[in-house]
C-alpha cells in the first residue's frame, strides 16, 4: 500500500493537501486543546507533514516525530522541515511507533486509519508509543453517506472491482475498550472542498491519491469505465464563483471523523 502512496506523493502533496488543511487544523486544534504530558509529540502515517507543520506552529516547544513508511513522502516532510531540528523523521509503519517512541506527550494520527488492514492493532501501538494517559487524536475518513460525491465512488467501483473497503468503523469503535482506549470526542468534520472539474476531481484520486491502489489493481479499461460511470452522476455541485484559494467552481463537504481517545495507566 505505502508503494502506491509513494509513487503520488508530490501529487499528493500539491493536490490534497491544500484541501485536507481545514481538516488538519482541526485536529492539531483538538490535540492542543489537551493537557499533553512533556514528552515528544508523535505523528504516524505524517505523508508530507502538514499537521507536523501545523503542529510546530501551535505548539513551538514542542518536539515532533513524524513516521511513515513511505520514503517519497518523508522526503516531502524533510525538505519542508529542514530549517527545524525539532522534527524528527523516521520510516516506519502504524504498529512500529512503539519501537522508536516511548513516553509521547500525545499523538496525532491525520486520515490514515481507514486506510490500514489492522487498525485496532495501530491504534494499540500509539497508545503504547504514548505516556499513560496522554491524548490521541485520530483524524479519519469515515464509510461517505451513499448520495454523497465520495459516497457515489462506491458504487462505481464496486460494479467493476468487487467489495471494496469494509467500514472498520463500528468493529474499531467497539474494540476501543479491550484496548484500554477511552473515546473523549466523537465528532464529524465537514469542510467543502473545490474542484476544478468533475474530471479532474477523479483523476487526482487515481493519479495523486487514494485511488492509486485502485489504479494498480484493475485494467486500464475498468478504470475507464468507473470513471465514466462516476462522471454520469459525481454528485458535485457547481459553484461558478469557486473560492479565494482558486481551487475551483466543483464543490462538495465530504465528513471526516474526528476522535480524541486516552489510553489509562500502564499495568
Ligand atoms: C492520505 S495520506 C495522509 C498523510 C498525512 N497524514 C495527511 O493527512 O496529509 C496516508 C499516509 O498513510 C501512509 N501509510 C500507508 N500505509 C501505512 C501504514 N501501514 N502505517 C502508517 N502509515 C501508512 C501513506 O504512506 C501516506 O503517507
Amino acid at each position: 500500500m505505502s508503494d502506491a502512496w509513494s509513487a503520488v506523493a508530490a501529487g499528493y502533496l500539491e493536490h490534497w493537501v491544500p484541501r485536507f488543511r481545514p481538516f488538519l487544523l482541526e485536529a492539531v486544534d483538538a490535540l492542543a486543546a489537551r493537557a499533553l504530558d512533556l514528552g515528544p509529540l508523535a505523528v504516524p502515517g505524517c505523508g508530507p507533514g502538514e499537521e507536523v507543520l501545523a503542529l510546530r506552529r501551535r505548539l513551538p516547544g514542542r518536539e515532533v516525530v513524524a513516521m511513515d513508511p513511505s520514503a517519497p513522502m518523508l522526503a516531502l516532510l524533510r525538505a519542508r522541515a529542514a530549517d527545524d531540528p525539532a522534527v524528527r523523521v523516521l520510516e516506519g509503519a502504524a504498529e512500529d511507533l512503539p519501537a522508536r517512541v516511548s513516553g509521547a506527550g500525545g499523538v496525532l494520527s491525520c486520515f490514515t486509519l481507514q486506510l490500514l488492514e489492522r487498525p485496532l492493532e495501530a491504534l494499540a501501538a500509539w497508545a503504547r508509543a504514548a505516556a499513560p494517559g496522554a491524548p490521541l487524536v485520530v483524524l479519519f475518513w469515515p464509510r461517505q453517506a451513499p448520495d454523497t460525491a465520495w459516497g457515489r465512488l462506491r458504487p462505481v467501483i464496486e460494479a467493476e472491482a468487487g467489495a471494496w473497503r469494509d467500514d472498520h468503523e463500528p468493529a474499531t469503535r467497539a474494540g476501543l475498550p479491550a484496548l484500554g482506549l477511552d473515546l473523549l470526542e466523537d465528532r464529524p468534520v465537514r469542510r467543502p472542498m473545490r474542484h476544478p472539474s468533475p474530471e479532474a476531481a477523479w483523476d487526482r484520486l487515481v493519479d495523486a491519491g487514494s485511488l492509486q491502489g485502485l489504479a494498480r489493481r484493475v485494467t486500464p479499461d475498468a478504470l475507464a469505465r468507473c470513471r465514466a460511470r462516476w462522471l454520469g452522476d459525481h454528485g458535485l455541485t457547481h459553484e461558478p464563483a469557486g473560492d479565494a484559494e482558486g481551487h475551483g467552481p466543483w464543490v462538495h463537504a465530504p465528513e471526516a471523523r474526528l476522535w480524541v481517545l486516552r489510553g489509562g495507566p500502564r499495568r
